[in-house]
């Protein structure tokens, strides 16, 4: 099993290894820029390569981290728990570096590491037995980065870092060998065990949200990347750029702060900025103050996305309408979609009488709904018949595969649709509704026109056999056109944010 685990660690290594060089090539020919301006694909990349880097990072996979909280600081082992996982190697590489005897503390991965000395401590710390004292007296910068490589090469650390990246302080190089180096040997006590920290049912539901919000934010093209929503939103500052993609030109950028903020009534003002466009935004903020983001308010911090997540759903949906444009799009629209929609497809026993119908359970109802819009795309062989949790899970697990075939972007986990959570029901139901209205052409409201336009639509999937892959080109080119939308449209915004910082 460890065995196993090290090969797809070493697999994992040459393949990033290949991209990092890749990267730093690109990043650094200007005509590439010129042409294809992929600023975006490569900062996707690039986090993409992080969190492949830093998966051990936390204290879940490697509960030894506890071992850089001094004593018995309850306070700073909270925070180490929520520390994003480059802070978290920093933290780390620090702590060895200062017990080694290194004065100056890391902050950054390229500055602070140029001249290879924090690294010539880290790995005679580290490893002793590879390393010798001239490694830390040679005056050399370049000279010492060449031992330092040599070093780690006996740490069987593969070699893609040259003493020329380390001399130049290349950031993304930087991490990825300080990593591989954590990687390899992480010098932390074995016998350190995390305190057991029992999850509530409530801890493991605030867990699935977070993630599935954060990769929600993620997924905006916002400027911010969230690595740990809890942490990250508390400067207010990633709230109110998603704000700002939501409900365009809400945000007065003069009035907030860029992190890294310094003054914690900064803080507060951007959060309260947040909240009063909550308000305009008509969401339910009974009692909640700018403080309680600042403050890390987790309940609150959820409650205040979840409207986010659902006006942005609502206002994709209400887009789609050619006219009747002003007019809102509720729930029970979606509602009465998903269930007209399974009912045409001649499933009439399938119905559900809202997101939270327990008997949404089984999956059944949403088969029958992916099946409806789209012909022959849910195989039925896939479906479990049985009864038992195992099979639920399964058929949950397919679901969101089948959604995410068709396109639909499914930011949730088999666990939400098997305790049917009614966050996720919605969500996944309204983006199959979205998917499919802007196959089948505008939402006009449930109506006589819709149920003909989708009757027509039906009948058209059920003609041709090969029909299927000429659609699946189309929607690749709808997906680049909807991609190249957005970059333009960022492009535009670029400016605003940093306007106000
Ligand atoms: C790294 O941190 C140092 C301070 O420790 C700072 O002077 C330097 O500008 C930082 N470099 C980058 C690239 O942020
Ligand atoms: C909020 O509610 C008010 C009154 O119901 C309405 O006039 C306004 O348009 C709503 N604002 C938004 C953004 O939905
Ligand atoms: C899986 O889905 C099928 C069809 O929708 C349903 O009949 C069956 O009960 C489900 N299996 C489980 C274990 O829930």
């Amino acid at each position: 099993m460890a065995c196993h685990r090290q090969l797809t660690f070493y697999a994992r290594v040459k393949i990033l290894a290949i991209y990092l060089l890749l990267l730093n090539y690109l990043l650094c020919t200007a005509e590439v820029f010129f042409f294809f301006q992929p600023h975006l694909v490569l900062g996707l990349l690039s986090q993409i390569i992080k969190i492949q880097l830093l998966a051990d990072l936390n204290l879940k996979k490697t509960p030894q981290l506890l071992e850089l909280v001094a004593g018995d600081n309850s306070k700073e082992a909270e925070e180490l728990v929520t520390l994003a996982p480059d802070k978290m190697l920093l933290k780390w590489m620090n702590f060895h570096i200062k017990k080694a005897g290194y004065k100056k503390t890391v902050t950054n991965f390229s500055t602070d590491v140029k001249d290879g000395e924090a690294y010539a401590y880290l790995l005679s710390a580290l490893a002793p037995e590879h390393s010798s004292t001239t490694m830390i007296e040679t005056t050399d910068p370049k000279e010492r980065a060449k031992k330092v490589l040599e070093t780690a090469e006996k740490l069987d650390c593969t070699r893609y870092v040259t003493s020329k990246d380390i001399n130049e302080g290349s950031a993304n190089l930087n991490l990825a060998f300080v990593a591989q180096i954590f990687q390899q040997r992480n010098g932390l006590s074995s016998n350190k065990v995390a305190p057991v920290v029992q999850d509530t049912p409530d801890d493991v539901e605030a867990s699935r949200e977070e993630r599935a919000f954060r990769l929600w934010i993620n997924s905006l093209g916002i400027a911010t990347y969230v690595n740990n929503l809890f942490e990250d939103v508390r400067t207010g500052w990633v709230l109110l750029e998603v704000l700002d993609k939501i409900s365009p030109g809400s945000v007065i950028w003069k009035q907030a702060s860029k992190p890294p903020i310094i003054m914690p009534f900064r803080k507060v003002e951007n959060c309260n900025q947040v909240i009063k466009i909550g308000k305009e935004l008509n969401f339910s903020l009974v009692n909640v103050a700018g403080n309680d983001i600042v403050q890390g308010n987790k309940k609150l911090i959820l409650a205040f996305l979840w409207q986010l997540m659902r006006t942005s759903i609502l206002q994709l949906l209400k887009n789609l309408r050619s006219h009747s444009k002003d007019k809102e799009i509720t729930d029970a629209d979606i509602l009465i979609w998903a269930n007209n929609k399974v009912k045409e497809s001649g499933k009439t026993t399938s119905h559900i009488e809202s997101f939270k119908d327990k008997s949404l359970s089984n999956g059944m109802f949403f088969l029958d709904l992916l099946s409806a819009v789209q012909s022959r795309v849910v195989d039925w062989n896939m479906v479990k018949k049985g009864e038992d949790d195992e099979e639920k899970k399964m058929n949950a697990t397919y679901i969101i595969t089948v959604a995410r075939k068709l396109g639909c972007t499914v930011f949730w986990l088999p666990e939400d649709i098997m305790e049917v959570n009614p966050k996720m029901i919605l969500t996944l139901t309204a983006s199959i509704m979205y998917w499919s209205l802007q196959k089948h052409g505008p939402y006009e409201g449930p109506g006589p026109a819709e149920s003909a336009a989708s009757q027509e639509a039906l009948a058209e999937e059920e003609e041709g056999g090969e029909e299927e892959e000429e659609e699946e080109g189309e929607e690749e080119e709808e997906v680049v056109e909807e991609e190249a939308k957005e970059e333009a449209k960022e492009e535009e915004q670029e400016g605003s944010p940093e306007d106000g910082a």
